[in-house]
């Protein structure tokens, strides 16, 4: 048996944490070359944000450990993002929706924070703000007032800022003015926005919803295959029944739910420990009996308005910030749990 062989033999022992299947047959390993008794060594993750590298990392060196023959291993790690069976959207791999039942929870900020972290970890990013009611990431990623450019074709150009590709409602129309829109208008701008916009390759597009089950989720839902929803919540509105609502209703349009993002779930203080300023726990507990995820808590703090409010996300204006942390931290999540949702409806490459 060649080294080669020996290291391919090795690398079969070792499983993806998240897969429950070797990364050989997985396909993730995509050079193995020696030079001497050294060996380099690429092994291709399912998301750039895969929240399981370290541990992936630690048991090859393990697993090669036992190769006595070999000198310094030299590993690297890219990826290829997963996308669902059937891309919707051609060049889009996975499209995410975020919701809530009630307004004001926080989905923009989480929608703005999870594309800039996805884009932060290197993947290819889209952000489209559906919220007819109160588009507000024109402005958390500075591309207010701006017109949007179209090609000879009128296919729309999507802005570019932080490295996350945006299309903005307010882009397109005067301030408020799509309030009075009825469904046909509706739909057809947003049929716009998702079809008839030269997004290009992404690897994830992040959709910004309004609050709530109205005209927009529905038109969003007739007009392409999302991947799955993200639901904000907030530990106070967890008592209310909205969210319960917005659950039920995607449920019943046959969206996969990712899970749910607790925001403003405690404040951290100075001393790193956590006040839980609404009460603990009811985010999780629901999550729990619906078998739903909880991927992210996300503290409360008035940086993470004032960084929005300035036209940077938090985890761009101050990435060590306790909230940049668990926004990062939420994104890696959601990215590993899309993979492992690919990867149960997609035979291996
Ligand atoms: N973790 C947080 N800490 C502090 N302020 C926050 C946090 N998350 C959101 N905010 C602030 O709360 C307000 C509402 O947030 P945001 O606009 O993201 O909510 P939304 O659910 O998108 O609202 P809408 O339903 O109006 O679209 C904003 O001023 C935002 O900056
Ligand atoms: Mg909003």
């Amino acid at each position: 048996m060649t080294v080669e062989d020996k290291i391919i033999t090795a690398l079969k022992t070792v499983n993806d944490p998240e897969l429950h299947q070797d990364l050989v047959s997985l396909g993730m390993v995509d050079t193995v070359k020696l030079e001497g008794k050294n060996a380099f060594i690429k092994i291709n993750l399912t998301t750039p944000a895969c929240p399981m590298k370290a541990q992936i990392e630690k048991d090859v060196r393990t697993a090669l450990s036992s190769l006595s023959e070999l000198g310094t291993v030299t590993l690297e790690f890219g990826s290829q993002v997963r996308g669902s069976q059937k891309q919707a959207i051609p060049g889009i791999k996975n499209i995410i929706a975020v919701g809530s039942g009630k307004g004001g929870v926080g989905k923009s900020t989480v929608a703005a924070n999870i594309a800039a972290s996805l884009a932060l970890e290197g993947a290819d990013v889209g952000l489209l703000d559906a919220d007819i009611y109160g588009p507000s990431q024109a402005k958390m990623f500075s591309v207010e007032g701006k017109r949007l450019m179209a090609d000879e074709d009128k296919n729309m150009i999507p802005m570019k800022n932080y490295g996350v590709k945006i299309i903005s409602i307010a882009n397109l129309v005067e301030d408020g003015q799509a309030l009075t829109w009825r469904g046909p208008i509706l739909h057809g701008t947003l049929n716009q926005m998702l079809n008839q916009t030269l997004w290009g390759e992404l690897d994830y597009l992040v959709v910004d919803l309004p609050p709530g089950t109205g005209d927009v989720q529905l038109s969003l839902t007739q007009l392409t295959t999302i991947t799955g929803a993200l639901i904000v919540t907030t530990p106070q509105d967890m008592a209310l029944l909205d969210v319960k609502r917005a659950y039920t209703m995607l449920r019943k349009t046959h969206v996969p739910i990712f899970g749910l993002i607790e925001n403003m779930a405690y404040y951290q203080l100075p001393d790193g420990s956590r006040d839980y300023i609404f009460g603990e726990g009811s985010a999780k507990a629901w999550a729990e009996s619906e078998k739903l995820a909880v991927l992210g808590e996300i503290p409360i703090n008035r940086s993470v308005r004032e960084s929005g409010d300035a036209g940077k996300p938090i985890v761009l204006s101050n990435p060590d910030a306790p909230e940049s942390l668990a926004f990062r931290k939420a994104a890696r999540a959601l990215a590993g749990y899309i993979s492992v949702q690919n990867m149960m409806t997609l035979p291996v490459l």
